[in-house]
């Protein structure tokens, strides 16, 4: 699969990661890139379509999909992380308000439209998915629903078709992590590593170099070999319950 001539949606598109997707879009020949934004975003390049979308908002999301005809990616990009301590239950939900509910809603809203077009998904997710960070518990948490949502997404829409991919990405250098004092990569090779992981077909894809030290092992781990058994037998679970109901 490649870019050029795609229609792409990238939700948070105006800045950090999010606006550096859009513009690697570009840059690979997208035909159309769709601009999620929560404020209006102007952009020099006429195959920018922007969108308003702020991914809490049901009505906002249903208004986006009415108005775009055809879609071959949706990145689920739009993200927030905040430092807290597990003892207040109003940042467990305004994390996953947006990072879990968000991707969920907005999956869903396009989902007939990636079905047409054998689509593809990709989801911003982070390495905190795969081990909490104490300091953002709560984000950690919403990232690692994302990263649940995102493995029974990919086993469930196989037979439509459509891929589904996690990006357990690492440190990058972005508003999100302005003041933490951490090697961070930038979003440009971000943005580039997480399209050439969308098109060699890597399910999941870690594009900066802290994240790419755990690519193998991941790969090669038991929780992986659990997520593939686990499909296998879902996949085989529906396929007898459907064979039972014709
Ligand atoms: N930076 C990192 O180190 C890092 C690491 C792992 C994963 N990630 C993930 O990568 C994604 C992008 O992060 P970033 O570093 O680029 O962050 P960022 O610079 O803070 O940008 C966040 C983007 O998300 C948008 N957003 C926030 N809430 C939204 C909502 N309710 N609806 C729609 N858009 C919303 C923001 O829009 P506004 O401008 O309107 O606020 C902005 O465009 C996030 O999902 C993040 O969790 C980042």
């Amino acid at each position: 699969m490649t870019i050029a001539a795609k229609t792409v949606l990238v939700t948070g598109a105006n800045r950090g990661i999010g606006r550096a997707l859009a513009d690697e879009a570009l840059a690979r020949g997208a035909g159309r890139v769709y601009a999620g934004t929560r404020q209006p975003l102007a952009h020099p390049d006429r195959r920018i379509t922007p969108l308003a979308l702020d991914v809490t908002n049901p009505a906002q999301i249903q208004a986006a999909a009415g108005q775009v005809e055809s879609l071959d990616i949706l990145i689920n990009n739009a993200g927030i992380w905040l430092s807290d301590d597990l003892g207040d239950r109003a940042m467990l939900e305004e994390h996953l308000a947006v990072n879990f509910y968000g991707t969920y809603a907005v999956t869903q809203a396009f989902l007939p439209l990636l079905t047409r077009s054998k689509g593809t998904i990709v989801n911003n997710v982070s390495l905190m998915a795969l081990a909490a960070l104490p300091l953002t518990p709560a984000y950690s948490v919403s990232k690692a629903a994302a990263f649940s949502l995102t493995q029974s997404l990919r086993a469930l829409l196989t037979g439509r078709g459509v891929r589904v991919h996690a990006v357990l990405t690492g440190p990058v250098d972005t508003d999100m992590t302005r003041g933490l004092d951490i090697p961070k990569a930038s979003p440009q090779p971000v943005a580039r590593a997480i399209f050439d992981g969308v098109e060699k077909g890597e399910e999941d894809i870690f594009p900066d170099p802290m994240s790419a030290s755990l690519a193998d092992g991941w790969r090669d781990g038991v929780a992986k070999a659990f997520e593939r058994q686990n499909a296998a037998f879902a996949q085989a679970a529906l396929a007898q319950a459907e064979g039972d109901r014709s």
